[in-house]
């Protein structure tokens, strides 16, 4: 093989390796599962000497003389031999949950920690197959099972699985999975943030049987510009999957229909309806779905709705609609650190709708499936965004594919939830040309892939021609959006309250305008007079001048303040006030509302 072939050859083989996990099996809910929850055992490895040697050389492809690579697993055969590391005599961890708060050596760390789970697996069908899913992993995870490399994955906040029929045995079996926090300028997200670098095995982990040839994933969504017509498809997996019967039903709405893959196992179908029942806000109706095969089945319930904006409004089912909505970030506000439960989605999601509303933004990553299939049932309008979060590496065509690959995942995950109206590509990035290419691209990706969802992304205010009394959105990615949104913080990054009362919009962009975050800092308990930072008086008094200066902005068709709770921040140092929390929170994270949840509450009633 030639120099040029080889290296050709070898550059492949890394890429493929970086993102060899299998395809994502859909609707993981509904599937023949074994949990892989609860304790495990772990070993913290900063100086990763379970992976590389002292020549900083990964074990990962071989066994190395001088010591045992951690994913073996090994264990002293006789008393002579050296191995330097036991996992059994380790303490445990509990997974899901992020490593920061289940031990307090853990809470700033950023690096290596290795996981280690046995189990026996017995299976109901000896022809059936086996797969590994892990629901989320912040943010490189690298899994073996008995010893053999299963792949890597990296990204903090989106599903992978892995095939493990052919090394799965019925008695102790050994997973080990190595996941490195450790943040990364050419990342996504990069080496700045404003929120805790939660790591490890942060979701469910599972084990999920399927037939020889399964339903894998299926799309099932009304024609966005056809309101009598269900289009999607189905995709089997498998080794005889062509020429195979598919049904479509819906009880409800008496469809039975069938179709007949084609030779990769695919079908696309297209359903008729005059009477569909459309999902909504006010009447959240969610469909029972049966998907059969020959060998498998899987149900799922989905709601069938339009979004679309028409000008300058945002059109549900063809009427406009105010969204009524707050940012939230996905800590737990019932045992703190990353949240991951269907609790903390009830308690989320429940907050925010006593504050009234219709509407939740996600940010600044893929929340966990529970918030998206709970505001599916709840009638929750959602905002899901991809962390392309400020400085990214815009030039590096591996940090763009890893941004592609995070958002597919995300897509793949949620495209049958009719909640999730919008797909964020970014937040608060700058407006320089590779930015403009690399969000370009990733929204025509993004359209090619789901054309039934809005874009959007967090852009920045500016002068109006040098007129700061005038502010405006003056960006190349503002044509590419559907939905222009933006953060802005007059009042509190820019001057005080009284400030929103001097400031005009001359938005120029025929487009719904959303404001995707405003705030201001308060430490619950604080109070005082209305100009003094961080008591609840001047958030308070934020929010009052904030909505009133909002109000004269023409196009505006939904804000979601920044933020539902208050959260960690390693950014947010200041004693007694902060203490490692960003306060911006309209909560305190003990769920404790501060003044100004009253005013936007009452806002939201008016709308
Ligand atoms: C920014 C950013 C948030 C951040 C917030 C703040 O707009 O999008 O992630 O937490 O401002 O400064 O509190």
């Amino acid at each position: 093989m030639t120099k040029a072939l080889s290296l050709i050859f070898f550059l492949v083989l890394i890429t493929s390796s970086i993102f060899s996990q299998d395809p994502l099996i859909a609707n993981v809910y509904n599937r023949n599962t074994t949990s892989l929850n609860g304790d495990w055992k772990y070993i913290i490895d900063p100086y990763e000497n379970g992976y590389y040697n002292y020549r900083y050389e990964p074990f990962d492809q071989q066994e190395s003389p001088w010591a045992s690579a951690f994913f073996l697993n090994s264990k002293p055969k006789n008393p002579a031999d050296l191995i330097e590391y036991d996992f059994d005599q380790m303490e445990d961890i509990q997974v899901p949950g992020d490593w920061n708060s289940q031990d307090p050596r853990l809470l700033y760390y950023e690096g290596t920690l290795w996981y280690k789970k046995s189990f026996n697996y017995t299976s109901n069908d000896a022809a059936s197959r086996a797969f590994l899913y892990f629901e989320a992993s912040n943010y490189k995870t690298e899994v073996y099972l008995n010893g053999r490399k299963l792949g890597t994955h990296i990204g903090g906040f989106t599903p992978f699985n892995f095939e493990i029929t052919d090394i799965i045995k019925e008695k102790d079996n050994f997973l080990i999975v190595k996941v490195d926090n450790k943040r990364l300028k050419e990342g996504i997200p990069t080496l700045n943030t404003d929120w805790w670098n939660y790591g490890g095995l942060t979701r469910d982990v599972k084990l999920i049987e399927t037939a020889p040839n399964f339903i894998q994933d299926y799309f099932i969504q009304l024609d966005q510009n056809d309101n009598k017509k269900i289009k999607g498809y189905v995709k089997l997996n498998g080794n005889d999957i062509a020429e195979k019967q598919v049904r479509i039903l819906i009880p409800e709405l008496d469809i039975n229909e069938a179709y007949k893959t084609d030779n990769e196992g695919h079908i696309t179908l297209d359903i008729h309806h005059d009477n569909i029942e459309y999902w909504s806000v006010d009447k959240p109706k969610l469909y029972d779905v049966s998907i059969q095969s020959s060998e498998s089945k899987t149900t799922d319930q989905i709601g069938f709705r339009t979004i679309r904006t028409e000008g300058t409004e945002i059109l549900l089912n063809d009427k406009p609609i105010y969204l009524k909505g707050i940012s939230i970030h996905e800590e737990s506000p019932i045992s703190g650190g990353r949240g991951h439960s269907q609790e903390d989605a009830e308690q989320l999601l429940t907050w925010a709708q006593e504050l009234g509303c219709n509407y939740v933004r996600l940010a600044h990553y893929p929340h966990n499936e529970h918030m998206v299939r709970l505001a599916d049932k709840k009638g929750i309008l959602v905002w899901e965004e991809n962390p392309v979060y400020w400085t990214i590496s815009w030039d590096n065509k591996d940090t763009y594919q890893n941004a592609e690959n995070q958002l597919s995942e995300l897509i793949e995950r949620d495209k049958n939830r009719a909640s999730v109206i919008i797909w964020s590509m970014a937040n608060e990035t700058p407006n320089v040309p590779a930015r403009n290419i690399f969000l370009t691209k990733l929204s025509e990706y993004t359209r090619a892939k789901d054309d039934t969802r809005l874009i959007s992304a967090a852009l920045e205010q500016k002068d109006y021609n040098g007129n700061p009394l005038v502010r405006t959105i003056e960006d190349p990615y503002a044509e590419v959006v559907d939905i222009l949104s933006f953060n802005q913080y007059i009042g509190w990054y820019d001057g005080l309250p009284e400030k929103c009362e001097t400031i005009s919009w001359k938005i120029e962009q025929d487009k719904p305008v959303l404001i995707s975050e405003f705030g201001a800092g308060a430490k619950h308990g604080l109070h005082g007079d209305k100009n003094a930072r961080w008591t609840e008086e001047y958030q308070e008094d934020l929010y009052i001048k904030t909505l009133a200066m909002l109000d004269n902005i023409e196009n505006i068709q939904g804000i979601s303040p920044w933020i539902l709770i208050d959260f960690r921040s390693p950014r947010r140092v200041l004693p007694k006030i902060q203490d490692g929390w960003n306060r911006k929170g309209l909560m305190s994270e003990d769920g404790n509302r501060k003044k100004a949840f009253y005013v936007l509450q009452k806002y939201y009633e008016k709308k």
